[in-house]
């Protein structure tokens, strides 16, 4: 049975404004995304592969929104997200950064990191959960990631980087998305780690069902762990399996 489409890019391209360096005038537009054209069955993981500056990120800035001009269409369910608002999208996306250590903020408990994800997700469909429910839904999240309950009361630079990462993951998969977005998840990462933090993102893909988008620079990664892969360099599509 074909699975049904969750994300479609139709000819999308991204050019961003260059600026002059003395009277801050855009000078010309600096084209970093190329008809962009891929489509993405609900329970697949894509794999986006691409050297350093070829346009990673930006589409997944398209996806999210955090960058809303371009050309083309980007379709997800069925729906052009240019007709979506951010809070029908955050039901639907959400999206890990590459950099663990920016992601978390400082000032915070990890408690309350989760806690502030848990009412966020509340917000989103309106219900109104209670502190024992949230302690129970943290504490399941914590023990599906193996991560102990003491970790609840550190702060982030306590945490080793697979811990950041995988609080960074739970964070993301809080508010219960159909698609996940990994920006380069495990760079920041050592080998043995690596390949801990891959097997948990395969259980919760499982678990949660979600569908992947697994940015990436390494090409035997991807295909290990992909069912599909764009390849793109310097903003276009050059390979699509
Ligand atoms: N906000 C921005 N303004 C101008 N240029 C940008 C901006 N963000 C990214 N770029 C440029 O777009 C290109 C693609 O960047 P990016 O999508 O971050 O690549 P990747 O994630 O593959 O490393 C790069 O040349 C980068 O310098
Ligand atoms: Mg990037």
């Amino acid at each position: 049975m074909k699975n049904s489409l969750l994300l479609k890019f139709d000819s999308v391209s991204k050019s961003y404004p260059v600026y002059s360096s003395i009277l801050r005038r855009v000078m010309s537009r600096k084209l970093v995304l190329e008809k962009i054209t891929f489509e993405l069955e609900e329970g697949k993981v894509l794999g986006v592969l691409g050297a350093s500056g070829s346009g990673k990120t930006t589409i997944a800035k398209l996806i999210t929104k955090i960058e809303e001009e371009y050309s083309g269409r980007i379709i997800l369910n069925n729906i052009n997200i240019k007709n979506m608002t951010h809070k029908e999208l955050a039901k639907n996306v959400s999206m890990v950064f590459q950099n663990p250590y920016s992601s978390l903020n400082p000032k915070h408990k990890i408690r309350f990191v989760l806690e502030e994800r848990i009412n966020q997700y509340a917000k989103l469909y309106n219900n109104k959960i209670d502190n024992y429910e949230i302690k129970e839904h943290i504490l399941e999240l914590l023990n599906y990631m193996k991560l102990p309950a003491e970790i609840l009361s550190c702060y982030p630079h306590q945490l080793s980087g697979g811990q950041k990462q995988r609080i960074a993951i739970l964070c993301a998969i809080i508010l219960k998305p159909k698609l996940l977005i990994l920006d380069e998840p495990l760079s920041s990462l050592d080998i043995s780690l690596q390949a801990q933090i891959l097997n948990y993102l395969i259980d919760i893909k499982q678990k949660y069902n979600l569908t992947y988008i697994f940015i990436t620079h390494d090409q035997d990664l991807a295909e290990y762990f992909c069912d599909n892969i764009i390849k793109i360099n310097k903003g276009v599509i050059c390979e699509n399996n």
